[in-house]
């Protein structure tokens, strides 16, 4: 048997030194215990609860004596910010990306202009970090300390385990933040093209980061305006697949034609759980058959419900 490829060695920090892995640049803000907030860069960040269950979350990996995981273990409070395309924003990522820093010597002349989130304004008993101003998006967020049972890990030297296996102090150098995503805090100008349909033109120029390399240089590449690609032909569902299912779901509650119609979109493997919603809606609202009006209001409900 013959392939096109050719098999390199798994070495210690892989998704770098053992291929191009494309990554995004982000700057996380945590609060120090003198109530400084100081930043950290951070590319190894990757949403890790996305749907069904009680809250959204992502993964951080990062250095378990880092300035970020000192502070996340002590108050667990985060801001994720994601820096546009600038050339002095990433010099700048890459100055507070350089280990061993205090706060204070990172924040002393620090570029970035900080100002408060909104989780402060809804709850101004809990402290948090402040935020990049300069962000197009920016996560605040909460370490769920609880999962993997790593409430009680504190990192300090000579530290010898527990390690954990995913949340907590996980290795000798490494440590691994579940965060719950508390807020999305996005500028307007964005928000209105998410809400009123995504345009080639419409988005933030965001950098694609390939890592430190060769133990010299951070890599990036700066933005090109997206490209879009339609979904197969013929993979769209014909009416007559929805209405079937429709029919199947509750034995008082039906669907019209054209309430079906509104479906044709939705992909086979999530068809049953819409239109589950769709009669879990019209039982609350002593709705029988489900028409195309009614669809808009479920819609719309649903629209609302996202955007929060
Ligand atoms: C663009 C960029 C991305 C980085 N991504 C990570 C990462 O995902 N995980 C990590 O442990 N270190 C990463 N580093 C290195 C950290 O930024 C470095 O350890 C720094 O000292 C962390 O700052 P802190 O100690 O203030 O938290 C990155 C550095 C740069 C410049």
């Amino acid at each position: 048997m013959s392939n096109s490829f050719s098999d390199l060695r798994i070495v210690d920090n892989f998704y770098q030194t053992s291929g191009f892995f494309p990554m995004p640049t982000t700057l996380i803000s945590t609060l120090c215990e003198d109530g400084l907030t100081t930043l950290g860069a951070y590319s190894l960040i990757f949403p890790y609860y996305i749907a069904g269950k009680k809250y959204h979350a992502m993964l951080l990996q990062c250095r378990n004596d880092s300035n970020t995981a000192t502070n996340l273990f002590k108050n667990g409070k985060c801001a994720i910010n994601f820096i546009p395309d600038k050339r002095k924003y990433f010099k700048e990522a890459v100055r507070l990306g350089y280990p061993g820093d205090t706060p204070q010597e990172k924040m002393k002349n620090c570029n970035f202009t900080m100002e408060d989130g909104l989780c402060i304004e809804a709850d101004p008993e809990t402290p948090r970090p402040k935020i990049i101003a300069e962000a197009f998006q920016v996560y605040e967020c909460t370490w769920i300390s609880t999962l993997d049972g790593a409430q009680d890990d504190v990192f300090h030297e000579g530290y010898t385990g527990p390690y954990r296996d995913f949340n907590g102090i996980t290795s000798e150098a490494g440590a691994h933040f579940i965060l719950r995503i508390d807020k999305i805090l996005i500028k307007e100008k964005y928000k209105q093209i998410i809400l009123n349909g995504t345009r080639h033109g419409g988005f933030p120029a965001v950098p694609v980061d390939y890592g430190y390399r060769d133990n010299t240089k951070f890599w990036y590449t700066p933005f090109r305006r997206p490209r879009s690609s339609a979904l197969p032909k013929g993979k769209g569902l014909d009416v007559s697949v929805v209405m079937y299912s429709a029919d199947r779901i509750d034995d008082k509650i039906k669907f019209t034609e054209e309430a079906c119609e509104k479906l044709v979109k939705v992909p086979r493997v999530f068809l049953n759980r819409v239109l589950v919603s769709c009669v879990n809606w019209a039982r609350e609202n002593n709705v029988t058959l489900i028409t195309e009006e009614h669809m808009n209001i479920i819609n719309d409900k649903r629209s609302k419900e996202k955007n929060g």
